[in-house]
């Protein structure tokens, strides 16, 4: 019926070290519940006898044409969650016009997934995007946009939130430190040095600064993309810095918590961004109204984390599958009753309760 009944289903069918590792977050995990809290605490306001027969809801991202407003965020070790991991995520994007964003801790080869959501939709051109952490190593950063670019990745994701890992309590307290036996980060093995069959670790660096983007900007002619920054200021020095589009994103929590609510920090970044680039946005999305919402304070597309990873577990491709026709539905039944004929209708006039903007 809608997507928080898939977390149930997916919590009685997983471990329940691997049900916490994807539900917690940081520390005391207070950005994790403030994500979902903030959209409820935002009101929507309705325009009435604007009928319209059907409802606009594809956006173009970077020249793909997707057939919702909603992309997979990255979400590490599919393989955990479902035998077919990634392979099944993809092809569910796929046949649904979305954009996956796989990540570089995929426990399926990247080559693989753009191959599966390729065969799923023939005809079509489906879009995967790869998440990346700069690695302090360039030559890794290198190698791994290499294998990104080679395999037909349509855009990099890098994800700046992260020079130390977070504090997950619930892993701690679980022992959850790594993937078990005959699961890997398929991305690093083999990549550069080492023994044949070696897999290298990803490395979190608190080293890393700007002249790395810049490094990886110069390198590289795919769109890019900054995911995590959250300092109107920053936003600004990353358009300064030639980046191609924002993902505003707390990591769902998952990194320093007492961050604010996405959707609360959105009308401050929108505005920094002012409609030079596209800005994606996710923590906490898990209604239509949630997605409209977002929309209207300025995001472009919103990006869900979770929820997939609970359609997954609860039923591999079929359960992905289920969560974005639900949300599908969801949006355009609260478009039909905000009196909107696409989501170009909607402005910052259809919210109320939002957090002002500060210009
Ligand atoms: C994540 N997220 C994440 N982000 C990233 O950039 N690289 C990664 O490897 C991961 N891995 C990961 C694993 C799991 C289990 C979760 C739940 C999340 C963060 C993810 O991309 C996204 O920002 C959040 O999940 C969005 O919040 P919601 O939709 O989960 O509330």
């Amino acid at each position: 019926m809608n997507l928080r009944e898939f977390e149930s289903a997916a919590r009685e069918l997983l471990d329940p070290v691997h049900y916490d590792y994807v539900a917690g977050g940081a520390d005391d995990e207070v950005t994790v519940r403030a994500n979902e809290a903030a959209f409820a605490r935002i009101a929507l306001l309705p325009r009435v006898l604007r009928g319209a027969a059907s409802r606009e809801s594809g956006v173009t991202l970077f020249g793909h044409r997707a057939s919702l407003p909603v992309v997979l965020s990255p979400t590490a070790f599919h393989r955990l969650f479902h035998k077919e991991g990634e392979v099944a995520t993809a092809r569910a994007a796929a046949r649904a016009g979305v954009v996956m964003i796989t990540g570089m801790a995929s426990t399926v080869a990247v080559a693989d997934v753009v191959e599966a959501a390729r065969a799923a939709a023939p005809g079509r051109d489906p879009a995967v995007w790869f998440q990346l952490y700069l690695q302090p190593a360039p030559g890794v950063t290198e190698a791994l946009v290499r294998r990104a670019t080679e395999a037909g990745c349509a855009a990099l994701v890098v994800t700046v939130d992260s020079p130390v890992l977070g504090a997950h309590t619930r892993n701690a307290r679980n022992g959850f430190h790594d993937l078990p036996d005959g699961l890997a980060c398929e991305n690093l093995r083999d990549l550069l040095d080492g023994e044949p069959g070696h897999v290298r670790q990803i490395a979190m660096s608190p080293t890393l600064d700007w002249d790395d983007l810049d490094r990886l900007r110069a390198s590289t002619s795919l769109p890019l993309l900054l995911k995590g920054v959250l300092h109107p200021d920053d936003a600004r020095i990353a358009l300064d810095h030639g980046v191609d589009g924002l993902l505003l994103s707390n990591h769902g929590g998952r990194q320093l918590d007492t961050v604010p609510a996405t959707i609360d920090l959105l009308p401050e970044i929108a505005a920094a961004v002012a409609g030079r680039v596209p800005l994606l946005l996710d923590g906490g999305v898990r209604r239509g109204t949630d997605i409209v919402k977002a929309l209207a304070l300025g995001a472009t597309a919103v990006g869900i984390g979770r929820p997939a990873v609970w359609g997954l577990a609860a039923d591999g491709e079929n359960g992905v599958t289920r969560v974005l026709d639900i949300l599908r539905r969801e949006l355009d039944h609260t478009l039909a009753l905000c009196g909107a004929t696409g989501i170009a209708d909607l402005t910052p006039a259809l919210v109320r309760n939002a957090t002002a903007s500060a210009g």
